[in-house]
């Protein structure tokens, strides 16, 4: 069953960065340099002439570049990492332009559902404290007084403010890093010799992933990088990364299969702080390796020949509003959002627009499921082994281990792998139409070969459409009605939004339109009410609307108030619990689309339970967020099904199944949130030049700078049994299982799938950590509050990690990556996170 091909083909990681070409460059080293020493290389501080050359050598680079047949279709272009960091630190600011710029921001992060738990986490959440608002007005501080010059500065510790909540939903999509990143020379692996043994780390390659050995190799593991310790190394790097669970963050260093991925090791979008960086491995060598950078490479234009220095790339393609955003601008802002995509398409909404507008003129029309699936081809994800089925843009693939386990032909287990709940390809049609399909024949085919037992995989899925996740569960719980109660921040901007979308699209609005959708694909709209769509469309998205949500018993609204609150909460202010209305079209969102039990599928929430839960067992590596939280939260909670969770940091320590987070819903600022705002002003006028002033004090405007989107946690979940009505992000509730990756089981998704199945069915007992043969999957203590298994005291777990003690100034170093706490100045003092701005 093995195919016998290279690492890089198995790992399907080929990109368009052209590594091989030979370039003039300057003291580049070679990858595996031959000095040998110890200590950490000195962090690097350009001089002035560094500077004034930086961006001068890059393109001096990109003229001998574009000579090259790689320039025809290349990204990116590889430069010495050196004269890449000259030329981003040499790059200046205005700070007119810079505080107007964190100002919006500002405004914008009054909309993240948890800015006041993040501020002051509950105890054993295992995060530290971070003031969002604080923060920001700190750097405006820092610039205004000239304590910050540079850009490169402003979006790195902007960056790591953001980054250090550990909430994927919150993030804004930086220029610089689409412009210039940089590299290691190879990639790492942890890997445990048999699976419970702790694992260890190894230079990707010394682990000959392509041999088809039965998991022994020769390769020595690292012990040190940097002369520290190669756990707190790799835990400190990864410190900044989107998720809450340290075991989840550890995972996104290395590189894996499923999902395909060459880890954060390799990939940094950050000057890592030095030039060279040094590895000492167990057999005692020590070797010093060289950072690359790649800069943005657009086929077809040497855009270098215009950036010679840090003012062109201030001038040209960073102060540059969005309204003029063409030439340099423009492309460097297409690939940042294409560098971001995973994390910036997450709703059905664009799909349905499109559907819209296309309603009258082409055929809209959602093909048969049979083609909306593919039969027995290949998956991506998991090499060796093809999925009975999957949907046409490899979203899922189910599969049955009789199929590929000649030793095990009786087996009644299937397995179906959830990479996402939306493609990887942002202009994919029937995306949750071909899932969907692609589920209920994989079902029907199980039970034709009267299949007992489900493995669910869903490692990798960061989320996506909601809609997909309830109606995977649907399709899993046909008569079960999926509780996710979720609330928002009530605050004077989204207050002011509510109400005018209550009014704007209320029952009569919504009544008509969906009398006069018809068919499920808008044919019959005239263009009024496709207009009116439209807007409802932005008024589901936003969820600030009274008739397009249900309270915590699933019933409607009966008043505004009853609605938007204020419901005082943890020193904030929110709105009542809000449930989805799944039988409402415009709130699922997607026209040509009934959740399963809901609309054209109300029949099926007859069909009895394909599985029963104690025969489902879910495999994660923690990344699971957002949707798949939502998805996991349902199994979880209202099933009681068992988890098992792979790698993580080497110890046996218990850990989060869900290690990402588990806030219900993203809003972007230019794709969302500028449109709410248009849509109200379009509609309602202020009534003098003093609410004219208060709106345009809190609604966000477009930002004047050359930063193409910026998002927040919209939404929390909470359990419905939490007295505390915490946001399930602030648990980290421990799997039933731990395992670590072996040499097969990190190549071989089907391998791990067999371990998985013995684990919980057959012979084997001896997960790393937990067990699930005896797991008693815990939902609460006493008082239904979820467990967690962060500290029980003080702030999160690196807190005062190697002696690095917080920082409680929101003082940094951006080069040592040292810990920024940005403190709690400002959130526990009497302002409590309301600093003015
Ligand atoms: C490991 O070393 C042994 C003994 O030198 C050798 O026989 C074997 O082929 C090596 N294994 C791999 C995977 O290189
Ligand atoms: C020690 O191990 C590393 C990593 O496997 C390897 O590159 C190096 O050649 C080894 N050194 C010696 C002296 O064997
Ligand atoms: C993405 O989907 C669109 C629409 O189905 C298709 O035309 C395009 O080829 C796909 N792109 C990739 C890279 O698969
Ligand atoms: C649109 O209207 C026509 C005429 O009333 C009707 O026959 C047709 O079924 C409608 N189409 C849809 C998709 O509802
Ligand atoms: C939901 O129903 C319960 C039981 O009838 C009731 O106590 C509670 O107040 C209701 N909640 C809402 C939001 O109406």
């Amino acid at each position: 069953m093995i195919v016998k091909t290279t690492a890089a083909a198995l790992l399907g990681l080929g990109c368009t960065f052209a590594d091989a070409v030979s370039l003039p460059q300057i003291g580049i080293l070679p990858a595996a340099s031959i000095v040998k020493r110890q200590a950490a290389p000195a962090k690097y501080v350009p001089t002035e002439d560094d500077l004034s050359s930086g961006c001068a050598n890059i393109a001096r680079v990109a003229a001998s570049f574009g000579r090259t047949s790689e320039a025809g279709s290349a990204t990116a272009f590889p430069v010495d990492a050196k004269i890449a960091y000259d030329c981003l630190a040499s790059i200046p600011l205005d700070k007119d332009a810079v505080l107007l710029f964190l100002n919006e921001l500002k405004k914008f992060v009054q909309f993240q559902s948890t800015l006041e738990y993040l501020a002051r986490p509950p105890s054993k959440s295992g995060q530290d404290p971070m003031d969002l608002l604080g923060g920001l007005t700190d750097i405006g501080t820092a610039v205004n007084s000239g304590s910050i010059t540079s850009w490169n500065d402003v979006e790195t510790r902007a960056e790591k403010l953001l980054d250090g909540c550990h909430e994927g939903h919150l993030y804004v999509t930086w220029p610089l890093p689409s412009l210039i990143s940089f590299r290691a020379p190879f990639q790492l692996v942890s890997m445990s010799s048999d699976g419970t043994q702790l694992p260890k780390v190894y230079v990707a390659d010394d682990a000959q992933l392509e041999s088809t050995g039965n998991g022994q190799f020769n390769a020595s593991a690292i012990t040190q990088i940097d002369g520290q310790d190669v756990v707190q190394a790799i835990d400190k790097l990864m410190y900044y990364e989107s998720s809450q669970s340290p075991d989840t963050r550890w995972n996104a260093a290395f590189q894996s299969q499923n999902p395909p991925k060459q880890g954060e090791f390799f990939t940094r979008t950050r000057y890592p702080g030095a030039n060279t960086f040094v590895l000492t491995f167990e057999n005692g060598t020590s070797t010093e390796y060289s950072y690359t950078a790649k800069a943005l490479n657009v086929p077809g234009q040497n855009i270098w020949s215009k950036l010679t220095s840090g003012q062109d790339v201030w001038d040209k393609i960073i102060n540059v509003p969005p309204a003029q955003n063409s030439g340099a601008a423009g492309k460097l802002r297409a690939r940042a959002l294409e560098d971001y995509k995973h994390r910036t398409m997450i709703s059905p909404m664009d799909e349905t627009l499109r559907r819209l507008k296309k309603r009258q003129t082409a055929n809209n029309e959602v093909p048969p499921p049979d083609q909306l699936v593919i039969l027995n081809g290949d998956f991506p994800d998991t090499p060796g082994v093809k999925p009975y089925i999957q949907d046409i843009n490899q979203v899922v693939g189910g599969y049955f281990m009789a199929d590929y386990d000649k030793s095990d032909d009786n087996s009644k287990t299937a397995i179906i792998d959830v990479t996402g709940f939306s493609p990887d390809n942002t202009t994919a049609e029937f995306a949750t139409q071909a899932v969907q399909a692609a589920v209920e024949m994989f079902l029907a085919e199980a039970k034709r070969r009267k299949m007992e037992r489900l493995i669910i995989d869903v490692r990798g899925n960061g989320g996506g459409y909601v809609n997909m996740g309830y109606d995977l569960y649907k399709q899993l719980f046909p008569s079960s009605e999926p509780y996710s109660g979720t609330r928002l921040r009530n605050h004077p901007a989204s207050l002011k939004i509510a109400q005018a979308f209550t009014q704007l699209v209320n029952q009569e609005v919504i009544d008509d339109l969906i009398k006069n959708i018809g068919g499920g694909v808008g044919a019959n709209l005239s263009v009024a009410q496709a207009a009116r769509y439209e807007q409802a469309t932005f008024a589901s998205v936003s969820n600030l609307d009274q008739f397009l949500n249900l309270d915590a018993n699933g019933t409607a609204f009966k008043s505004f108030g009853d609605f938007f609150g204020p419901v005082d909460i943890y020193d904030d202010q929110f709105t009542h619990t809000l449930t989805y209305d799944l039988r409402n079209l415009i709130a699922v969102g997607d026209l040509g689309y009934s959740i399963t039990g809901y609309g054209d599928r109300a029949s099926y929430a007859n069909n009895p339970d394909p599985f029963k839960p104690e025969n489902i067992i879910l495999v994660t590596d923690g990344v699971c967020a957002s949707t798949c939280g939502i998805f996991a939260e349902f199994l979880r909670n209202q099933q009681k099904i068992r988890t098992v969770v792979v790698g993580g940091r080497p110890d046996k320590e218990p850990s989060p199944a869900v290690g990402g987070t588990r806030g219900t819903q993203v809003i972007q600022h230019n794709a969302h949130m500028l449109k709410f705002v248009e849509i109200v002003e379009q509609n309602f006028a202020p009534r003098d030049a003093a609410e004219q002033a208060e709106w345009d004090g809190i609604f966000p405007r477009p930002f004047q700078l050359n930063i193409p989107e910026a998002a927040v946690n919209w939404k929390d979940n909470i359990r419905k049994t939490d007295p505390t009505q915490t946001p399930l992000q602030f648990y980290l509730e421990a799997a039933d299982c731990r395992l670590f990756y072996t040499k097969q089981t990190l190549v071989y998704s089907h391998e791990l799938w067999n371990r998985v199945d013995d684990l919980a069915w057959g012979s084997e007992d001896n997960c790393a950590q937990g067990s699930l043969k005896n797991a008693n999957v815990v939902l609460g203590d006493a008082n239904g509050v979820p467990v967690s298994i962060g500290p029980v005291t003080g702030p999160g777990f690196n807190s005062g990690a190697n002696g690095d003690l917080p920082q409680l100034t929101g003082d940094y170093d951006v080069d040592t990556a040292l810990w920024i706490w940005y403190g709690v100045r400002y959130s526990i003092g009497s302002s409590r996170g309301r600093t003015p701005a």
